[in-house]
């Protein structure tokens, strides 16, 4: 889509294994863009919206073998497309900048690699029901025995992808840089197996370059 379709806003996306960072550095970024004056609309994935925090509930608790892949993959589109046309798009025609953690990347990862080869469908799904791609994206990349340490010691009711445990997180690892390699023109890969300060400033930084 281009910039004039959905307005002058900038739509900034954060990507990564579970407990890599993402809702921390989300905070950090908004705080520091509304400190420089900018609008600013923090949302996340799966949620964002009244009816797509319904749907989060839906996918994120319960037993793991709750949805098929296929069900799982048409949940979380619907959640998107909900968020999408009541969150989204009417910031960006705001001219606001929108900060998202997650978004459809997290979909061509979990659902398009962890239950099988679902890639293709996850990929026509959105072409047919999304078809939004973030300005800039911001893997944050880690270990995923660190990252999920760090996860599980949140302890909170969202656990069905949790439970998958560390493979499922080494697959998502790589494959999330195998995205960031793919799109590479709107991904920027942040080292964040270091303190809370460094990586807000090197995020900061690169929103910075990217803004103006
Ligand atoms: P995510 O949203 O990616 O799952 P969070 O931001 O919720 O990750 O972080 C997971 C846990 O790790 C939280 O308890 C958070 O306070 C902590 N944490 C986040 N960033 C760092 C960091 N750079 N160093 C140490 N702990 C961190
Ligand atoms: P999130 O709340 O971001 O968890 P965390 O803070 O631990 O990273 O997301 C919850 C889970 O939802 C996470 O394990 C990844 C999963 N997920 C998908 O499987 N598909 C998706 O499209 C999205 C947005 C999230």
């Amino acid at each position: 889509m281009t910039a004039a379709a959905r307005g002058t806003g900038t739509f900034i996306t954060f990507e990564g294994i579970d407990g890599s960072g993402k809702s921390t550095q989300v905070k950090r970024l908004a705080d520091h863009l509304l400190a420089n004056g900018h609008e600013v609309v923090l949302t996340r994935e799966p949620g964002g919206s009244p009816g797509a925090e319904e749907i989060r509930a839906l996918v994120l608790q319960g037993d793991p073998d709750r949805w098929s892949a296929e069900t799982e993959i048409l949940l979380f589109t619907a959640a998107r497309r909900d968020h999408l046309e009541r969150t989204i798009l009417p910031a960006l025609a705001a001219g606001k900048i929108v900060i998202c953690d997650r978004f459809a990347d997290s979909t061509r990862m979990y659902q398009g690699l962890s239950r099988g080869d679902l890639r293709g469908v996850v990929d026509q799904l959105h072409t047919l029901m999304i078809g939004h791609e973030p300005d800039l994206t911001i893997l944050i990349d880690m270990d995923p025995g660190v990252g999920l340490s760090r996860a599980l010691s949140r302890q909170t009711v969202d656990e069905r992808f949790e439970a998958f445990g560390e493979d499922l997180q080494k697959a998502m690892r790589q494959g999330f840089l195998d995205l960031a390699r793919e799109f590479s023109d709107r991904f920027r890969v942040i080292d964040g197996a270091r303190d809370m300060d460094a990586v807000a400033g090197d995020i900061a930084d690169l929103v910075s370059a990217e803004l103006a």
